[in-house]
């Protein structure tokens, strides 16, 4: 369920022990886990599409507090653990909670209850007589909800947003009928924030997704998902249509005390006609918590909707209060996860998927088994490596395990709603295995050759095999033609993958543009679509045509993310939009480097051949070349590439001279890349974005097909043809006042005032470019405390830089 392509390059190093690496590698490993948390926050708060597992977050998260307690003095101005959620969205208006919506820590065990229960001891300072009485909850894994009620009434609801900030839904939370409008009674507080979860049963779900099967639209993920989507629509009457249900668990701002104990609250929640979960439960001691959450889960699969743990929390407010809060979560609650769900079963099959970027997955076919009462019958196997039984260590990729073959009895798992996995073989030593399964070195779509990726940063070789055939390969071309489509791209109302099987089985849709030819081409070739195609009659005909109608004009980060270029998903895409603004100034410059197409070639062929790192390749764009004072080439370019402080493995001075056979051909050949040299600069630019980006966008423009597919879609940048205008960001119309209006400006160092990402906001809406890197084109860096290499670099090329008070002087 990862979607890699829109994440930044994952360092090597965290596969290694923390207390392994050195400040360098630490420091790059936190920028980069900052990075991808903040993301995979924003697409589960935001976008209500997960990035990752809860499982895959959860040990980031993990990483990053390890990290932080090794490298104290590396901790980042925009730490994950000081963040919940996501920002809001623009969409909804903003809404500032009474009191700050929290996360909450795991336990995954017995014994992290066990010293759960035996930490709020200690601090409470009780002694063995002393009784601790502790709140077991089922965790219901939907969507919180933050409700106001004034004087009983329902005056306003949020999401959690991040945290602080959520987004208004009153509209939408006012069709719920769970939640009342008024509370009944005549105890409750004049002003209190009801804090619970919105969740949808599985009956509701699987009614929804029978209609939208049967609609032809496309079909929802998980229930969570469904909930946290039909919540954030603009349109209340859609929430409506979407059966949501909602359990009251707690409470934020409150005018009065209403309550001394947990379990009072709900009691007193359930009289004001608020739905209280059934299964709460207040216990006494370890053994009973665990008790009950055996209960929970036993009884799990026949609830009739998702919980994913049980959440455990000091009985007495008193003793809440006392307990507080550290970072991001309190003291006084945590949440026991439940494991995944296990079973054992027969692979039949394994046959081999070709992604939309050619990565070439192995799926194991399973005779059908029940595993937590979801019937899986297949199960990804990740990699040709993880057929071969390697697994990730802390030692690297280490063989663990036997290898996986056809005919094997073998252990799979299920957690939450992640993809079921192949664990292991179960009887490995029987005589009658079968042959070792032969990974593919040609794609089983179009025979192209499969490679191995290889890790732009490193080097190395990834485990990843890919299908080298672009869009020749109709696997490929047929997987990006439906992410094109998709809600992440160009969101075509109607059109999901069936449509998209169904026109291209058909050769009428081959490339995004015949898509906007649809409706010509139905009625050149005569075909009668109404009503004689299966699941395709006259009204979805139609409605499909006004659908693609709207869409013949796009917003720039949508179709930037529908050309489906491997690391440059919807985040990243956004980030460039952003930055860029205008389409064609983005388009021109990724076409003028992509028409330098063998520069790209001789670029990859210095870093791949000789395994040096993207740094020492680019800086070859950088490189000025003093007097010549006749030494031996390629020693005065070597030279000064040591001079810029870079360092390379092995000997490349072979391979420079091979590149560039004299000085003269070098400087012949950097003039020449010029354009490929402005347009990796600038997507370096971006705040964010790093060498894969732009790697993979010059070599999507690079290549001629692709071109070619772009000019029939949206058109070449100077101009003519193209069936789809792309709209530009709107910048915010800065004020004739704005200081800051059209600058680009860097933030580094601590800001103490505000955090990096409030003051990135109001630089945005003064009418300014945040980037995230130095260079000659940066107007203004601005420095907050321990600020560092920026600062310099910033110094040495004479960009102006000031201090945090002089930023807040400057936008106040
Ligand atoms: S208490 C400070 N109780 O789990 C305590 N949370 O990771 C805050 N959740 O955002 C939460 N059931 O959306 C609490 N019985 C329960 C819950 C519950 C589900 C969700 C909630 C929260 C998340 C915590």
């Amino acid at each position: 369920m990862t979607d890699s392509s829109s994440l930044p390059e994952r360092p090597a190093t965290l596969d290694q022990k923390a207390s392994s690496l050195d400040e360098a590698q630490a420091a790059t490993e936190l920028a980069y886990l900052a990075d991808v948390i903040s993301r995979a926050d924003k697409a589960y708060y935001d976008e209500s599409e997960p990035l990752f597992t809860d499982a895959e977050y959860d040990s980031l998260r993990r990483r990053n507090s390890m990290l932080e307690r090794n490298f104290p003095a590396l901790v980042r101005e925009d730490s994950p653990t000081e963040n919940v959620g996501a920002a809001p969205s623009n969409d909804f208006a903003k809404v500032e909670h009474l009191v700050p919506m929290l996360s909450l820590d795991n336990a995954f065990s017995d014994d992290d209850v066990e010293s759960f229960v035996a930490r709020m001891r200690r601090f409470l300072k009780l002694d063995g007589s002393d009784a601790l009485a502790v709140m077991a909850e089922p965790k219901i894994d939907g969507v919180s909800a933050n409700l106001l009620y004034r004087n009983g009434e329902l005056v306003r609801a949020a999401t959690r947003g991040n945290g602080r900030v959520g987004e208004d839904i009153t509209a939408n939370i006012r069709t719920l009928k769970d939640i009342p409008d008024k509370l009944t009674g005549d105890d409750f507080p004049a002003e209190i924030e009801i804090r619970g979860e919105v969740y949808m049963s599985w009956e509701s779900f699987q009614a929804l997704n029978a209609q939208a099967e049967k609609n032809g639209t496309k079909t929802y993920v998980n229930p969570r998902n469904t909930a946290s989507g039909s919540l954030r629509q603009i349109d209340p009457e859609v929430t409506r249509s979407r059966p949501l249900d909602f359990f009251a668990y707690g409470w934020g701002g409150v005018s009065e005390p209403f309550a001394t104990s947990q379990f009072e609250a709900l009691q007193k929640f359930g009289k004001w006609g608020l739905p209280i979960n059934p299964l709460v439960k207040r216990c006494e001691t370890v053994k009973d918590l665990i008790e009950h959450y055996n209960l929970i889960q036993s009884k799990r699969s026949e609830l009739g909707y998702d919980i994913d743990g049980v959440v455990y929390k000091a009985d007495l407010l008193e003793y809440q209060l006392r307990l507080g809060m550290q970072s991001r979560a309190p003291r006084w609650a945590i949440a026991h996860k439940f494991p995944a769900e296990k079973a054992e079963t027969t692979v039949e099959a394994i046959d081999i998927q070709v992604g939309r970027t050619g990565s070439l997955t192995p799926v194991a076919r399973l005779t059908p088994v029940t595993v937590g009462g979801v019937v899986v019958s297949n199960a990804t196997l990740h990699n040709q490596d993880y057929i071969a039984g390697y697994r990730r260590t802390d030692k690297g990729t280490e063989k663990v395990t036997h290898d996986i073959r056809i005919g094997d009895k073998v252990l799979i798992q299920r957690a939450g709603d992640v993809i079921p996995q192949v664990l292991h073989v179960v009887n490995p030593d029987r005589a009658d295995r079968g042959d070792v399964f032969e990974f593919p070195d040609t794609c089983p779509r179009c025979g192209s050759l499969a490679v191995r990726d290889v890790d732009t940063k490193t080097g190395e070789e990834d485990a990843r095999v890919r299908c080298t055939g672009g869009l020749i390969c109709p696997a490929q071309a047929l997987e990006r033609l439906k992410y094109f489509v998709s809600r992440k791209a160009l969101d075509i109302d109607g059109f999901g993958e069936k449509q998209i099987e169904l026109f291209w089985s058909r050769n009428i849709v081959k490339t995004p543009a015949d898509i906007f030819r649809l409706p010509d081409a139905i009625a050149r070739e005569g075909f009668d679509p109404l009503g004689t195609w299966e699941g395709f009659g006259e009204t979805s005909a139609r409605n499909l045509f006004a659908a693609i109608d709207a869409r013949r004009s796009v917003p720039f980060a949508r179709l930037l993310t529908g050309l489906g270029i491997r690391h440059v998903g919807d985040v990243v895409a956004r980030s460039i939009a952003t930055s860029f603004a205008k389409w064609n100034d983005f388009h021109a410059l990724m076409w003028a480097a992509g028409e330098v197409s063998e520069g790209l070639q001789a670029y990859e062929a210095i870093r791949l051949g000789n395994r040096l790192t993207d740094r020492v390749a680019l800086a070859l764009f950088d490189i000025e070349l003093g007097e010549d004072e006749g030494e031996a080439w390629p020693n005065p370019l070597i030279e000064a590439l040591h001079g810029a402080g870079l360092t390379w493995r092995g000997d490349i001075s072979e391979t420079l001279s091979t590149l560039f056979a004299d000085r003269a051909a070098f400087e012949g050949e950097m003039e020449r890349l010029k354009p490929v040299h402005a347009a990796f600069r600038s997507i370096e630019g971006v705040d964010g974005l790093g060498m894969a980006a732009a790697n993979s966008l010059i070599a999507f423009y690079e290549e001629p097909h692709n071109r070619d597919v772009l000019r029939d879609l949206v058109g070449a940048p100077d101009g003519g043809g193209g069936l789809v205008a792309v709209e530009d960001v709107e910048v915010v119309e800065a004020s004739a006042d704005s200081p800051v209006a059209g600058l680009t400006l860097v933030f580094t160092g601590t800001l103490t005032e505000m955090t990096r990402d409030e003051a990135k906001a109001r630089a945005l809406a003064l009418g300014a470019k945040v980037s995230g890197s130095v260079s000659a084109k940066t107007d203004i860096l601005i420095a907050g405390e321990k600020a560092g290499s920026k600062r310099t670099k910033a110094e040495s090329l004479g960009v102006r830089v000031i201090s945090e008070a002089d930023w807040i002087e400057m936008i106040s």
